[in-house]
């Protein structure tokens, strides 16, 4: 899959501009504030069907305007398309392939695939669980329609079944009905947890692979599935209800798979709790890689890779080796300067919502 032009009308900074692509390492350069992360964003608006930034997507539109445009030009393995997204300040927003107006954002789902990393990523090793839950989902996701379904239907009764712990009813009542919920939600919970150790399993031998290339072979990351230890619904079920008394006590559920998070270990230390900042960075970056050899497994064709400001952080050799690493998937990577004369790249100075070549 490659990019290979952008045509921008009146999006955020940007009043006209059509830019060419190289299929191989693309850097964005420009002073702050300039438009490189509004460049990226206009493209993995094209992935996604949304800003990775923008709580209201009319704020893309350039302040002066009504109405703004992007257009991606896409070459795939096999022909190529065209995506187009239409804001405007009185509607909702258009998404056209190939002219083809499409009713819902799934139907851009492999039409253009990529994967976006910004400084912010650095929460799913920081942060907490949710953020790593979040990302085991969205990955599951893009790859299994059905994921979808179960994940909201757990939810569902997860939200039904905390519900129900806060009645005031009496306890013989209480276990009857929670009963039929724990039926329902062992089978979810069986399922669920299946995918994401599956998920987790596939991603551990890229991210290793990555990480271990970054690092010039001095780290060993490591990621593994922490979650239930349960398999059977009959052992789900019965954890359920050993539980219920604390589950009464506190009003909410204290066992299911909305707990489960992925333990991400540097040379077997913990890297939430020990890692310094770089290789925090390094770990999230490596499971983003990952994920697009994930993506070009399950789809066949490599994912573009957008990276926003990820040099800054990292010293010289990590730099390095991430940009060889690169080489063979078409790069968007923004930055305030660029020094590596002997890496083969194409690189775009924007200034004010203008583009150049150097
Ligand atoms: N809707 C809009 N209309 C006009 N200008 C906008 C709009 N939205 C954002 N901008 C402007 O776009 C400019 C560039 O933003 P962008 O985030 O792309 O900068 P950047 O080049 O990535 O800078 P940095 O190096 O600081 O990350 C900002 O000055 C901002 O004010
Ligand atoms: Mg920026």
């Amino acid at each position: 899959m490659e990019l290979e032009k952008i045509e921008l009308y009146n999006f955020r900074n940007y009043k006209s501009a059509s830019i060419s692509f190289d299929s191989g390492l693309n850097v964005v350069c420009g002073e702050n504030a300039q438009g490189k992360t509004n460049l990226l964003e206009a493209i993995y608006f094209c992935v996604v069907g949304k800003s990775f930034r923008a709580t209201r997507e009319r704020e893309v539109i350039n302040m002066q305007s009504d109405i703004a445009k992007i257009k991606v030009f896409i070459k795939k393995n096999v022909g190529k398309s065209i995506i187009e997204i239409i804001f405007s300040r009185k509607e909702k927003k258009t998404v056209k392939i190939d002219g083809i107006p499409i009713k819902r954002l799934s139907g851009l789902l492999g039409e253009f695939n990529g994967v976006f990393f910004a400084p912010d990523e650095l929460k799913l090793i920081k942060e907490s669980p949710e953020d790593r839950r979040r990302f085991m989902d969205i990955d599951i996701s893009q790859t299994t329609k059905q994921y979808v379904y179960i994940l909201s239907r757990y939810n569902e009764i997860l939200a039904n079944r905390n519900k129900q712990l806060k009645q005031n009813i009496s306890r013989h009542d209480l276990e009857n009905i929670i009963s039929i919920w724990d039926e329902q939600l062992a089978d979810y919970v069986q399922k669920i947890k299946k995918y994401r150790q599956n998920f987790v399993i596939s991603l551990l031998p890229y991210a290793k692979k990555a990480h271990e290339f970054i690092t010039d072979g001095k780290e060993d990351l490591h990621v593994e599935y922490v979650g239930i230890k349960e398999d059977t619904k009959e052992e789900i079920i019965n954890k359920l209800k050993t539980n219920l008394e604390k589950d009464i006590t506190l009003g909410y559920t204290t066992y299911g798979v909305h707990r489960d998070d992925i333990k991400v270990t540097i040379n077997d230390i913990d890297v939430r709790s020990y890692g310094s900042q770089g290789q925090q960075r390094t770990a999230a970056l490596s499971l983003k890689l990952a994920e697009l050899s994930i993506i070009e497994e399950i789809t066949h064709t490599r994912p573009v890779l957008l990276l926003d400001d990820v040099l800054s952080e990292l010293d010289d050799s990590r730099k390095k080796r991430l940009l060889e690493y690169c080489q063979g998937t078409q790069t968007f990577i923004t930055c305030t300067a660029f020094n590596y004369p002997d890496i083969k790249c194409n690189k775009i100075e924007i200034k004010n919502g203008e583009w150049s070549k150097i």
